[in-house]
């Protein structure tokens, strides 16, 4: 499949182009994935709209499908699940190893029904990426957790519903974790509390999106989650949050190219830390109706970062903004905080003329250079949005191979970027 992958699609773009003009930001990858998952909590349908149209979510289908899940698409970005046939609860390892997402079909699984099994999940090689956090979270519950092979499988002594609800600490606010395990949390019999809870939006959306599926969680938004088991939930509709990473790859994109964009429906209430960073490097930001609009006229000015947890700069805007930071006028130095090897992308725009280099966690950055066209590798998905953001501003043509990585948290990428005046080909 590697090798199949590794001749797929490629990018081909031609530097020099100011980004003008609008652009509509599609709904969150990672909201939607875990609302995916909570459908297993049901037997009625739970229906998501602005779903985004990207490889992560057909991944993430095709496994909830293969475990008995019916799953219905419309063109529009609906997604109508109903979790009635599930009857299979060990994964297929070659469909969780897809994505990071899949492993949050484990609480529901187990909560609802009083087993599942699983391979450990896939997703990009950005760090170590353990699970503790949520096994831990099953076992303050009540459940078994063993590991069989290189399967991890959980069981509730008691069967189905028959998780007991706990106070859980979680060692590090992970966001697939706290998801995990407040979805167990949901059906378990009694209160639960998670205490350091990840508070990223996508954990709220989680969080609503189960209230309207009749489940009692509190404290949504903090470090501390309340939730009040109940004996079952039923089925809801919601719409899926406009993607914050996304508007912060095309907002990065105006900067860069001394550009003038508007990004419809961005969600400008959760991008503070990284809107604060931009102003800091010289861009103008106003939020506009149903969006923000993003420009710059000067100079970009060098701006140091850390990528921390929600609220702080998302470590998924890392390597965007680091791209930019190679156009900006002086040192800037970035520390990443989350994950342990979120770097990949440094050799990379180091091909491309980049005045970069990276100590472990932590990058140095000169500025500004003039980056020159390369052939290049989307290592992962926001080390991919990386090189495409430094090939808008370098002299020649840039191509980059492994674009499937950017397919995977990307909607129309190529397509929205050729509305705003980018020379770039799909090949
Ligand atoms: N961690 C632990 N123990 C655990 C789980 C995580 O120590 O049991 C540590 C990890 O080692 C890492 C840190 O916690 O250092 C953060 O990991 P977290 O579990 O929060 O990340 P995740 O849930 O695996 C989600 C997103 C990522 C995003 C991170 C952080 C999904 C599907 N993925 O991953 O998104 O970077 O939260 O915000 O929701 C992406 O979209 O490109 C992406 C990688």
């Amino acid at each position: 499949m590697t090798t199949q992958r590794a001749r797929g699609p490629r990018y081909v773009v031609q530097g020099g182009t100011v980004l003008r003009g609008a652009v509509r930001i599609s709904g969150a990858k990672n909201a939607a994935l875990a609302q995916m998952c909570a459908s297993l909590l049901t037997g009625e349908d739970v229906v998501l709209t602005n779903v985004p149209a990207i490889s992560d979510v057909d991944t993430l289908g095709e496994l909830l499908t293969s475990i008995g899940a019916s799953i219905e698409r419309s063109p529009n970005g609906r997604l109508r699940l109903n979790a009635r046939g599930v009857n299979v609860f060990d994964a297929p390892t070659e469909l969780i190893t897809e994505n990071r997402a899949s492993f949050q079909i484990m609480g529901p699984l187990l909560t609802r029904h009083g087993f599942a099994s699983s391979s450990p999940p896939g997703g990009d090689v950005i760090g170590q990426r353990p699970i503790d956090v949520h096994l831990g979270g099953f076992q303050a519950m009540g459940a078994k957790v063993s590991r069989q092979g290189e399967r991890f499988v959980a069981e509730a002594p008691g069967g189905p519903g028959s998780l007991h609800g706990a106070r859980v600490f979680m060692d590090y606010p992970s966001v697939s974790g706290t998801q995990n395990v407040m979805m167990a949390a949901t059906l378990a019999r009694g209160h639960s509390t998670i205490v350091n809870a990840a508070t990223e939006p996508e954990v709220q959306e989680l969080c609503h999106l189960l209230n309207a599926m009749g489940a009692r969680i509190s404290g949504i938004g903090s470090q501390m989650l309340e939730i009040e088991g109940v004996p079952e939930l039923h089925g809801a509709e919601i719409a899926v949050m406009p993607d914050r990473i996304e508007a912060g790859t095309f907002a990065i994109a105006a900067v860069m190219t001394g550009g003038d964009l508007e990004l419809q429906a961005a969600p400008v209430a959760v991008m503070d830390a990284l809107l604060a960073k931009l102003r800091a490097t010289g861009a103008t930001i106003e939020a506009c109706e149903g969006g923000l609009r993003v420009a710059r006229h000067g100079a970009i000015h060098a701006t140091s970062f850390q990528a921390l947890p929600y609220p702080g700069l998302a470590t998924d805007l890392h390597a965007p903004m680091a791209a930019l930071l190679t156009q900006a006028t002086g040192v800037s130095i970035i520390h990443e905080r989350v994950f342990d090897n979120r770097m990949l992308y440094v050799g990379e725009l180091r091909k491309m003329g980049a005045e970069i280099v990276s100590t472990g966690s932590s990058a140095i950055v000169s500025g500004p250079t003039q980056l020159h066209g390369a052939h290049v590798r989307a290592l992962d998905v926001r080390a991919g949005a990386a090189v495409l953001l430094a090939a808008l501003v370098a002299q020649g043509q840039t191509v980059i191979d492994e674009v499937y990585h950017l397919d995977r948290g990307y909607e129309h990428l190529d397509d929205k970027l050729r509305a705003l005046g980018v020379q770039i080909e799909r090949a």
